[in-house]
């Protein structure tokens, strides 16, 4: 592909965004070291290359201490306590390009916003999205290549689809989708050009200013319509709070998704028997969600700041240290799950962290568990003894901040 095509094609942007070093299996490392200690004090060399990068960038010379926790117990323990554990840090990475959001907020501020926040997110508002948006998004996708036989599931449907969800759900016009699209990937572009990553933010600020201010005079059901008129013991949200809520959802909500329900294809896809049983029976549908997000979590870590000297499961943390929450590892920890590094949707169910946990724990789970569910069920209906292409040259999962295939062929019968 020419440097000119590659420019214009927000796919192949969005996985160089994300390219900051490729890591195939980062389980074999983080097994170790799991096995040493449920927390290890990271040294610059046992970073990986993005991470050291982000990390210079970020505080110049002067590192704080770094620590990896990557028992299940030791992420719990974090991610539950707020207070010990701060997500302020994230003001000085995404947060640059976010603005002030419901992520980067500790308590009481973030529960007050995000109590607000959470009405839009209501059982009525997800069954008015799966029937009016996912639904017809997905099958518009399908429609596509259905009749063809082949086609990469990555680039024709899981990549697509959760960010026309977004901008669907948003209320952005029509004619807004692709350029939407476009800055949400150049926003989280920061860490390898922060200065397209600026340039996307403020142009997502002005897109979702106009639309607020329109619904504002004539509110509509759309997700910034509910946010502007949403009102909690008196308390509202000011443009600010909505336009940093907007621009969250295009990294938390439409590349988390796509990755996923990638993984989830995936972990099926090179498990025929698996997908044959879930085709025949689909009540197996959820664990088989459940089990993708374990096994490969789209996000395999978060940060925490420790906000004083303590002590998780054993091992002190000084004030100030930057802590990297595996939830990859805490996924795979062997005393949790037997055989973790195998996709088995029939193992006994076991809460997960691929949603993270606490007072952050994903706001969006349900409509993305509903997202996975409907672009799984669709694939299996309309896409007939869909498999893996054989000729697909090994087609795996791979990355290191974020993870999921970078393409997925398959056939079917038409
Ligand atoms: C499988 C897909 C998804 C995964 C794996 C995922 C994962 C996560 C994780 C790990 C966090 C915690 C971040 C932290 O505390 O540092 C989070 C927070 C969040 N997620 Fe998701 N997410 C997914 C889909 C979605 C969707 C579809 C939406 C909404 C449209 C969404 C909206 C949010 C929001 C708003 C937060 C911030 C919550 C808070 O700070 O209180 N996510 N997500």
């Amino acid at each position: 592909m020419s440097e000119a095509t590659t420019e214009l094609d927000p796919f192949e942007r969005f996985n160089r965004a994300q390219g900051l070093g490729t890591v195939r299996s980062p389980y074999p490392r983080l097994a170790e070291w799991r096995r040493q200690a449920p927390l290890r004090r990271l040294q610059l060399d046992d970073m990986a290359a993005g991470m050291r990068l982000q990390g210079r960038m970020l505080f110049g010379g002067e590192l704080p201490p770094f620590f990896v926790a990557l028992s299940h117990d030791a992420v719990a323990e974090i991610l539950r306590d707020g207070e010990r554990f701060s997500s302020a840090g994230y003001a000085r990475t995404i947060g640059r390009v976010l603005g002030h959001s419901i992520l980067e907020m500790d308590e009481p501020e973030h529960a007050r916003v995000r109590g607000v926040i959470q009405q839009a997110f209501s059982k009525r508002a997800l069954e008015h999205w799966q029937h009016d948006l996912v639904s017809p998004i997905v099958n518009g996708l399908i429609d596509r290549f259905a009749a063809r036989g082949h086609a990469d599931l990555v680039r024709e449907l899981t990549f697509p689809f959760p960010v026309s969800v977004i901008a669907h759900m948003l209320g952005l016009p029509e004619q807004d989708h692709a350029t939407f699209h476009r800055l949400a990937v150049e926003l989280i572009s920061l860490a390898i050009d922060p200065a397209l990553g600026f340039a996307a933010s403020l142009a997502l600020r002005e897109m979702f200013a106009r639309v607020l201010a329109e619904r504002r005079r004539v509110p509509t059901d759309d997700l910034i319509s509910v946010l502007a008129h949403a009102e909690l013991d008196g308390a509202r949200l000011d443009d600010e709070a909505i336009g940093a809520f907007a621009r969250l959802l295009a990294p938390a909500g439409a590349e988390t998704t796509y990755r996923s329900s990638s993984n989830l294809f995936f972990g099926l896809l090179s498990h025929p028997e698996q997908l044959d049983a879930v085709r025949r029976d689909r009540s197996l549908v959820p664990q088989a969600i459940e089990e993708g997000l374990r096994w490969e979590s789209p996000l395999p870590g978060i940060q925490r700041t420790c906000t004083r000297d303590t002590e998780v499961q054993g091992v002190a943390i000084p004030a100030g240290a930057i802590i990297l929450v595996s939830m990859a590892s805490a996924n795979r920890d062997e005393t949790r799950y037997e055989r973790p590094d195998e996709f088995d949707i029939f193992r006994p169910a076991k809460t997960h962290m691929a949603f993270a946990f606490g007072p952050h724990r994903c706001l969006g789970m349900h409509l993305a568990r509903m997202e996975s569910r409907v672009v799984l069920e669709a694939a299996l209906d309309r896409l007939p003894n869909l498999r893996l292409d054989p000729e697909a040259k090994d087609p795996h999962i791979t990355g290191e901040l974020f993870r999921s295939p970078l393409e997925l062929p398959v056939l079917f019968d038409t």
